[in-house]
């Protein structure tokens, strides 16, 4: 039985298609985001990052921290900028 088995939720990215990415010739999490778009979801990879950072790599053959992670954007959504300066009060 072969098992769908989703890695980016937001995206609806599985498993299998990250590897493929993978054997086609991507190296990095940024190749992977241009490819299939994992992480570019509403959550902005915070639930798929460490699980493709860690099929990446598994499959180079190299520890999981000598794979960068993917810059960080800002938030996808408004915030009222009072939510930088908590605890300053004027
Ligand atoms: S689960 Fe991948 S971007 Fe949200």
């Amino acid at each position: 039985m072969n098992e769908r088995v989703v890695i980016c939720r937001c995206e609806d990215i599985t498993e299998e298609e990250v590897l493929d990415a993978i054997r086609d010739g991507a190296i990095s999490m940024e190749e992977l985001k241009r490819v299939l778009r994992v992480g570019m979801g509403p959550c902005q990879g915070r639930t798929c990052g460490s699980l493709i950072r860690a099929l990446l790599a598994r499959e180079l053959g190299v520890p999981v921290h000598s794979i960068k992670e993917w810059s960080r954007r800002p938030p996808l959504k408004p915030v009222p900028a009072g939510a930088f300066f908590q605890g300053e009060e004027s």
